[in-house]
């Protein structure tokens, strides 16, 4: 090795350090904000015990890092059934033999004990899994990945507020309804972003007509219209599976929202407010947005749309990493990392639009596609394919841009998230899209 690769390795070992120490902080603020009682119980069907989440870092931890990249002996061999979430489905979780409080707090801490070991000592060579130290940023995102899953967990939870945070900024900028994205060609998806996924990959070329998209999230306001029209009980807007889902499920509203004199109350993490028009709406449903933007004379964006929406450069024709470019996102991009505990309202993060001048892509909201999830052309699994390709098929649709609980991390411009299209414990929102017309097109 040259002194230059000396170097090179010793910074990426620091960024990896510094990188899973973040992620293992927000684990613990998430984890120490409740009792042992909190943390053992299962606040949703939906949702696993909070303790399960943690173990269940550890123990991927474990296999990917100790014993693969390491080649070590097991830490725990014994656990490895109770957290693997293919045998285990969420909602019998609770009823496992599930290591306490206490114990699981000390297995995380010894993997990662032998975890910054095997750091300093680990040769960053062309093997795929250590190359760019992957397998690090796989395990780095999928704590951060945990991390999101266990802040809905508490909000889906009962009782007193146990996280605080201050609210995100106020409008900083007008923002214009929609947007024109010109037809052409874009480059979707990365061959080279390190600690991009598989179903990032690779790269390849997509060719879109002309579209337009909105410049911003839909609002708590327009979403009210849509209430306020009768949308809910209309089933001309929700499409036969859907009609059949919001009349089972009893949906009038988006989840956690209830009547508050003339308006509206939204209950976020244990504390009621009224509903602020100008801020995203979330936790509503795929069915939930189509019914919406098809109310609205719309559409949801395919994911193309999306990521041509938040990535193409019109003065260079590359595609950025992020909307605004491609450095690392800040506190004035986007409303990520649970800095604060809702989306912030339109306008408030000028500095993160993209070149078109599309706003709020990343941060605040996941935004439903109407895209089911399927692998990129080219597409191989790697490094398991639990990761993303069971889940291919037309069962789970493609969320985009990450929420203001996703950690940068976990987020940028060609990250893909999935759900069932009931889902809504999860952050979600979305934005519509519409063909260009004619004399948009040809202006
Ligand atoms: C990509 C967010 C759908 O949380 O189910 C965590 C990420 N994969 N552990 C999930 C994941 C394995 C995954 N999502
Ligand atoms: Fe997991």
């Amino acid at each position: 090795m040259t002194t230059i690769d000396e170097l090179g390795a010793e910074r990426l070992r620091d960024r990896i350090a510094g990188e899973l120490e973040r992620a293992r902080a927000r684990t613990a603020l998430l984890t120490e904000a409740v009792d042992d009682a909190d943390l053992t119980r299962q606040h949703s069907p939906l949702m696993s015990p909070l303790v399960w989440d943690l173990a269940h870092i550890g123990n991927q931890e474990e296999l990917w890092l100790v014993r693969d990249v390491g080649g070590h002996e097991p830490v725990r061999r014994d656990i490895d059934d109770l957290y693997d979430a293919f045998k285990q489905p969420r909602r019998d979780r609770p009823a496992l033999p599930l290591l306490p409080p206490a114990e699981a707090r000390a297995y995380v801490d010894t993997v990662r004990d032998k975890v910054h070991d095997l750091l300093g000592r680990v040769p960053f060579t062309d093997r795929p899994l250590v190359a760019d130290g992957f397998a690090f940023g796989m395990i780095v995102q999928h704590e951060q990945q945990h991390d999101e899953t266990m802040l809905a967990t508490h909000q889906l939870r009962a009782g007193p507020p146990a996280l605080h945070a201050p609210p995100p900024p106020e409008p900083r900028a007008r923002v214009a309804d929609e947007v024109l994205v010109p037809a052409g060609e874009f480059t979707m998806g990365t061959s080279t972003d390190p600690w991009a996924l598989d179903n990032e990959r690779p790269a390849h070329t997509v060719r879109l007509p002309a579209y337009v998209i909105d410049a911003a999230p839909v609002t708590n306001g327009r979403y009210r219209e849509f209430i306020d029209a009768g949308g809910y009980d209309d089933p001309r807007w929700w499409g036969e599976a859907g009609w059949r889902h919001r009349t089972e499920a009893g949906l009038t509203a988006p989840m956690h929202w209830r009547r508050d004199g003339d308006g509206w109350a939204y209950r976020r993490f244990g504390r009621w407010s009224p509903v602020r028009d100008d801020e995203p709406v979330v936790h509503v449903c795929w069915y939930e947005a189509r019914a919406y933007a098809a109310w609205a004379g719309k559409r949801l964006p395919t994911e193309a749309e999306w990521e041509k929406a938040a990535r193409w450069d019109p003065a260079t024709g590359r595609s950025r990493r992020h909307p605004w470019g491609d450095e690392e996102p800040t506190a004035e991009h986007a409303n990520l990392g649970q800095r604060h505990l809702w989306p912030a309202p339109v306008g408030a993060y000028p500095a993160g639009a993209s070149p078109l001048g599309v706003h709020q892509l990343l941060g605040d909201v996941w935004e439903w596609t109407s895209s089911p999830l399927r692998g990129h052309p080219g597409f191989a699994a790697f490094p398991y394919r639990e990761y993303s390709e069971v889940f291919f098929g037309d069962d789970h649709r493609v969320l985009r841009g990450g929420s203001f609980g996703t950690d940068r991390a976990a987020c940028r411009g060609t990250f893909r998230n999935w759900d069932y299209p009931i889902r809504r414990q999860i952050f979600s929102g979305f934005r519509c899209a519409r063909d260009a017309g004619p004399e948009e097109s040809h202006p």
